[in-house]
């Protein structure tokens, strides 16, 4: 517990460096299990441990996000985040603000809705030929329905700590070919392994940074959220986001 203070000097160095233009961000794959909730609650947990207040959707009918904030609220972790609507239409459009939409294959029409606008598509894929299959799929769909300025992030998820196997190693080569085909698309240069602590933070409505802020999960899941939100062909530093195309 006594590790709890030093994310928040971290927090205050990095309040800073937050989109200004805030930002809609979906987190979407076709593919159950590929840690689309586990990035939308850590990705929610680090905007709200930098001062920002996001909106939550989830249109996943497992509500696992809603869950994770209903397990966060009752244990009282803070900080503290929004019960997730499970309705696009509530969430109002607002310059600065931060949305993040967890949404699977289970309601394509929400995941077309979302898609329509969102300034991010982020969309986890593990290792795997059926899941870089699925994720082809995904990213023609996905570039049919973004907005022009909308930006898609491929991140591999549960990837090999350690010694990278062929799996990892294939997938990565294969995601980044599906990047190079559509302008709108790259592959983070940050992955996330296989890790006790991501699987942790679905059981105890903690974000991996606020089990142990000095774990390699950890230390994963900063590097991720700093590749996303430093990536200057997603959120321009000065400028809002309607003005990002
Ligand atoms: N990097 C990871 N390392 C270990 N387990 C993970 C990782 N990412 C996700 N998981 C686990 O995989 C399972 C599926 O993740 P989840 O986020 O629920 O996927 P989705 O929302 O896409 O269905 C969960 O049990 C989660 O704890
Ligand atoms: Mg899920």
């Amino acid at each position: 517990m006594s590790k709890a203070k030093k994310p928040g000097k971290r927090a205050k160095r990095k309040a800073a460096a937050l989109p200004p233009g805030g930002g809609f961000v979906v987190v979407a794959n076709l593919k159950g299990g590929s840690g689309k909730s586990t990035i939308a609650f850590n990705l929610a947990a680090w905007l709200a441990r930098h001062g920002a207040r996001p909106a939550l959707v989830d249109l996943d009918p497992q509500k696992t996000l809603t869950d994770l904030v209903a397990v966060r609220r009752e244990m009282e972790i803070a900080p503290d985040l929004p019960i997730p609507s499970d309705r696009l239409d509530e969430v109002p459009a607002r310059t600065g603000a931060w949305t993040v939409v967890d949404v699977g294959a289970a309601d394509r029409d929400g995941m077309a809705a979302a898609i329509a606008r969102a300034d991010l598509v982020l969309v986890p894929v593990l290792p795997g030929q059926a899941d870089v299959w699925a994720t082809e799929r995904h990213l023609e769909a996905v570039d049919g329905g973004r907005p022009d300025h909308c930006a898609v992030r491929m991140v591999l998820n549960r990837a090999d700590p350690g010694e990278v196997g062929r799996e990892t190693r294939e997938a990565l080569a294969a995601l980044t070919l599906l990047a190079r085909m559509r302008r709108s698309t790259a592959l983070l240069p940050t992955s996330l392994t296989r890790r006790v602590a991501f699987c942790r933070s679905l059981s105890e409505g903690r974000a991996v940074f606020e089990l142990d802020a000095a774990s390699k999960a950890s230390a994963e899941f900063e590097a991720l959220a700093g590749a996303i939100l430093s990536d200057r062909a997603v959120f321009p530093p000065m400028s809002p986001r309607a003005e990002a195309s």
